[in-house]
């Protein structure tokens, strides 16, 4: 089969893309999928360049995609040929709290991910998606909606009336808008871009703020919420950005900590006793959630926010464009 490795973590020369690597056969408890679509996210720079610390060459890229299943192993119950599926982010996640080692069964990571022609799974390590997205479509979910998901919806408990800050206009934010409009919440969004935020405006998004033109975009969101200070917060800047949602979350608010986009920035934990904020690690999210999730999507018939499509061969280029910023919402490789 055609699969895309990474060989060496040098960035982009060290990812290749390899016509002959053999098809996978499933072993007990295990499906093969052949692959229709993958996802790119911001973590899949980090693991061309080895910032996660991998052992394993060559891995294949590439934690989110959607296709169907062409094989089962033995004992496999819940899945039959040309079911529509989904792998998880994380092998090992199925319900509950985050396993301590998580970040070590991450598909394209430690563990083969998805940018090839099949993909081997564990069968609890899959899911079905809902039937009026396409391979496309579905291939956004693993990672970046069901991290907005866990955010908004399971850590949340958002509720209508209530308000959001959503930073940025990537991957996780559309999904964290889509979910926040969902549940009847006032979103307010940020971007570098007033392109951008013209255009989330016309997917739900109530007030934006544009983040270069305006540094303190903080005092920005206490302006508009009248002094009171936001609900919640989807926090994807990290160093960069948090310190500014500690000034603009209101007392007792949620500040869901999910990136680290770079810069630097101390924190002072004053600030976050004397305004009681809740500070909430997210860290993708559990196949029980991811299943809720779908659930939800299907019910409100909702469809990712898509930026662009790459062909397979032209990899490289999505993630040339990802680096550039230049996106808004997912950007998707098909795999043909
Ligand atoms: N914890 C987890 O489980 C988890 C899961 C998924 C992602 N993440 C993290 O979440 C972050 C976003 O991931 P993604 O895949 O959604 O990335 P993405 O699609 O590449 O989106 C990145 C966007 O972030 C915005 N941004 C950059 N710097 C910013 C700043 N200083 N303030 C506000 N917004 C800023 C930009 O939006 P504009 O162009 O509109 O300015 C940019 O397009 C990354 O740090 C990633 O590692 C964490």
């Amino acid at each position: 089969m055609k699969a895309c490795e990474v060989r060496e973590t040098t960035g982009l020369d060290g990812l290749h893309l390899n016509a002959n690597r053999p098809e996978p056969a499933p072993g007990p408890g295990q499906i093969v999928v052949r692959m229709r679509a993958a996802a790119l996210n911001y973590r899949d720079h980090g693991v061309i360049k080895g910032a996660y610390g991998y052992t394993k060459f060559p891995v294949i890229p590439l934690s989110d995609g959607a296709g169907e299943v062409v094989a089962i192993g033995p004992g496999v119950t819940q899945f039959k040929a040309g079911d529509r599926v989904c792998g998880t982010f994380f092998v090992n996640w199925i319900s509950g709290r985050v396993p301590a080692d998580a970040s070590k069964n991450s598909l394209g990571g430690m563990v083969d991910g998805v940018l090839a022609e099949y993909a081997l799974l564990n069968e609890t390590g899959a899911i079905k998606i809902p039937d009026h997205l396409s391979f496309q479509e579905a291939a956004t979910l693993p990672c970046a909606a069901l991290t907005a998901w866990h955010a908004v919806v399971e850590a949340g408990r958002i509720k209508a009336g209530e308000t959001i800050v959503v930073l940025g206009t990537g991957g996780v934010s559309c999904f964290a808008l889509a979910f926040a409009k969902m549940h009847g919440a006032v979103v307010i969004m940020t971007s570098s871009s007033d392109d951008k935020l013209a255009r989330v405006k016309t997917l739900g998004a109530g007030m934006t703020i544009n983040y270069k033109n305006t540094p303190d975009w903080d005092q920005e969101v206490l302006k508009l919420t009248g002094g009171a200070g936001v609900d919640h917060i989807i926090e994807v800047g990290g160093p960069n950005t948090l310190a500014k949602s500690m000034l603009a979350i209101r007392p007792g608010g949620s500040i869901y900590v999910i990136g680290a986009l770079g810069g630097s920035g101390a924190i002072d934990p004053r600030a976050i006793n004397r305004k009681s904020i809740r500070l909430q690690g997210i860290h993708v999210g559990s196949r029980e959630m991811f299943a809720a999730m779908n659930r939800a999507i299907a019910h409100s018939r909702l469809k990712p926010v898509i930026d662009r499509v790459f062909d397979f061969a032209d990899a490289k280029a999505a993630y040339l464009h990802q680096q550039s910023g230049g996106h808004l919402g997912k950007i998707v490789i098909a795999i043909s």
